[in-house]
């Protein structure tokens, strides 16, 4: 049986128009106004509201070993909260650790997901070590259709490679067609930085900052820049956080290094006083890049309106408040990362579209249309077509509420926009076509959720 979606606003990156949809066998098969549909149709009617193409996220991490614990995720409960919050796909990295075995993990992470995500997912295959098998196993691995590539220039020992590494890998990446995903810092800075601060008894979470400087995220992302430039690569710096990592990512752009950005939401909303409050407070906001000068935070929506930064992402990442005091003694032991996954929609069309001036076509782009495109789920993902997934998000931009862990749907028990204000909900959200979640409620089909398997896009 099909499905109509009836009299709401359509709005994808591109246009604007009052219409119906037509759902049938999971994908969109009609739009246009006054639709005549067969007898038993299901109608939802979204006169009133805005229905927009399911939003992707394109950097989480839901199974993640890092700094002596686990991110405190399922996939079952994240893509739930995802769901609730209008997100449909989200891209997971996948990081086994440079002493892992790559294809293992691979496989150990897609086992995760498989049968427990609400929502469709596809990954990003973080290389962490670069030997004799690695070109085999990621062979091996866009050809299941993973076809995106990620890469950390810090976490030195753990998830971070050397130059020699980096080239080695995006020289495969150009050769492979894939775009490949990076953490631009310093990782030999960060590290001597840390040292520093620790000897002169500066171990509190407000060092966190002044451990990561921008500078040091400055120089990552030149020197990622170089190297694509070097190796005819795609790049994709990720969580880029400030106006000295900017400069560094236009000025490649502009010479025509093919180099793509996206920032995370709490970049856009959170400033580095969050992570200098007293105790586990702090300690909440530690994730790197760190939460920055609040100097940066009109950079950061300026390039996002005008098309700087392409995508904004969250790099949910949770740690509990248990979890976040392992470094109470020592900012270097706070698990890095902050949960946004529900939270991220509703939060940037308050701020951006609502508040601050952010077009609402290059907000459906910014957190849908244009991950879709550079990671090879476009048309299938990220608008409304037809032929198209029926991923859609029926928005009730009348809804008031407030951002907080006591109502939120993810499991960790903080929220790191705790008190913040939101206008705006998503009423109805579809996965291929099936009501996943209604006005903040999950009501859906647990397991749902598939990998989309991807082309190399380049
Ligand atoms: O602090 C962060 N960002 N945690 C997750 C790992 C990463 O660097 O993306
Ligand atoms: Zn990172
Ligand atoms: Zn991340």
């Amino acid at each position: 049986m099909g499905m109509l979606i009836k009299g709401g606003e359509i709005v994808t990156a591109e246009s604007r128009m009052r219409g119906d949809i037509f759902i049938e066998d999971e994908t969109v098969s009609a739009i246009g106004s006054g639709l005549t549909v067969p007898k038993g149709t299901e109608v939802i009617d979204a006169a009133g509201k805005l229905i927009f193409p399911g939003f992707i996220d394109p950097h989480v991490h839901i199974h993640l070993p890092f700094m002596a614990t686990f991110a405190k995720d399922t996939h079952a409960a994240a893509s739930k909260a995802a769901l609730i919050g209008g997100t449909t796909t989200f891209i997971e990295m996948c990081c086994p650790s440079r002493k892992d075995d790559a294809l293992e993990g691979y496989h150990a992470w897609k086992q995760k997901a498989e049968g427990n995500s609400a929502c469709d997912y596809a990954f990003h295959m973080a290389v962490t070590r670069y030997d004799a098998q690695t070109e085999a196993q990621l062979k091996e691995i866009v050809k299941d259709g993973t076809t995106s590539f990620k890469i950390f220039l810090s976490y030195k020992n753990f998830f971070g490679v050397d130059d020699e590494e980096m080239f080695q890998t995006l020289k495969l990446a150009a050769k492979l067609g894939v775009i490949t995903t990076a953490h631009c810092e310093n990782a030999e800075l960060v590290g001597q930085l840390q040292q520093q601060l620790l000897a002169e008894g500066k171990t509190g979470a407000e060092w966190h900052e002044p451990s990561r400087p921008e500078a040091v995220e400055a120089e990552g992302t030149t020197r990622f820049a170089t190297f694509v430039e070097q190796t005819g690569a795609t790049g994709y710096v990720v969580h880029l956080s400030c106006a000295p990592a900017l400069r560094a990512a236009v000025e490649a752009k502009v010479r025509g290094v093919n180099l793509h950005i996206e920032s995370v939401l709490p970049h856009f909303l959170l400033d580095k006083s969050y992570a200098e409050r007293a105790g586990v407070e702090g300690m909440k906001h530690i994730m790197s890049p760190p939460l920055r000068d609040k100097r940066n935070l009109p950079v950061l929506w300026n390039a996002l309106k005008t098309g700087l930064i392409e995508t904004v992402g969250t790099d949910h990442c949770p740690f509990d408040k248990e979890q976040k005091l392992l470094g109470a003694k020592a900012f270097t032991q706070i698990p890095n990362g902050i949960p946004g996954i529900e939270d991220r929609v509703n939060l940037m069309y308050t701020y951006g579209v609502k508040r601050g001036g952010l077009d609402i076509h290059r907000f459906v782009d910014a957190l849908s249309t244009r991950a879709a495109k550079l990671f090879g789920l476009y048309p299938r993902k990220g608008t409304i077509a037809v032929g198209s997934d029926a991923d859609l998000v029926v928005y009730d931009t009348k809804y008031r509420g407030t951002i907080s862990a006591a109502t939120q749907h993810g499991i960790n028990d903080y929220n790191g926009f705790e008190g913040f204000a939101i206008e705006g909900r998503p009423a109805v959200v579809t996965v291929r076509g099936k009501v996943q979640a209604r006005d903040g409620v999950f009501v859906g089909e647990q397991g749902r959720g598939r990998m989309i398997r991807r082309e190399p896009q380049l």
